[in-house]
């Protein structure tokens, strides 16, 4: 079987263990508690047809985004394969965080094969708020393509979209 090394990074309550709890246990909790540290999970997929049908193994470290822990994301990215950059759809401010991280990883991490998907999260509560207090999607859409990220929305709530994340990201290590 073939395994990778997978890292979330991102701002503090944008749902980077909310997405990987999903992914891992097709669950969701309202009031999840904000990671200590960083976190150690693991899930394997069945590509398509397409491509083989290969089973891939990741194993997934969860990093905690509130600032004291900072210092110890190095860590966990240095031998990663990917990389999900995680924001909130529903705080502007989480973009340019997000963004922080990619230029943090084009720059510490010796590999240009790293696969950074940037993934927009909360995708639920779009419909629900006003379009000025959303992130502008075609500001983090013209990001990915500007720096060659794969680039997903999802809703680790209801579910939507977040096996494509893995999906899509098995794929091209694969195919690597
Ligand atoms: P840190 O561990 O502090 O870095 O935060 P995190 O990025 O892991 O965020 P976490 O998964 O703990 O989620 C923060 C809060 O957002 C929790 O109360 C979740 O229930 C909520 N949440 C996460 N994903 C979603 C989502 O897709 N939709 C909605 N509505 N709420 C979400
Ligand atoms: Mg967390």
């Amino acid at each position: 079987m073939l395994q990778f090394k997978l890292v979330l990074l991102g701002d503090s309550s944008v749902g980077k263990s909310s997405i990987v709890h999903r992914f891992v246990k097709d669950s969701f909790d309202e009031y999840r508690e904000s990671t200590i540290g960083a976190a150690f999970l693991s899930q394997t997929i069945k590509l398509s047809e397409e491509y083989d049908e290969q089973v891939l193994k990741f194993e997934i470290w969860d990093t905690a985004g509130q600032e004291r822990y900072k210092s110890l994301a190095p860590m966990y990215y240095r031998n990663a394969n990917a990389a999900l950059v995680v924001y909130d759809v529903t705080e502007p401010d989480s973009l340019p965080k997000a963004k922080l991280w990619v230029d943090e990883l084009k720059e510490k991490v010796n590999d240009d094969k790293l696969i950074i998907c940037l993934v927009g999260n909360k995708l639920d509560l779009v419909s629900e708020r006003e379009s000025t207090s959303l992130v502008d999607e075609a500001d983090a859409r013209e990001f990915a393509q500007e720096n060659n990220l794969l680039f997903h929305q999802v809703s680790a709530k209801t579910g939507e979209n977040v096996i494509k994340v893995f999906q899509d990201i098995g794929e091209r290590l694969y195919l690597q």
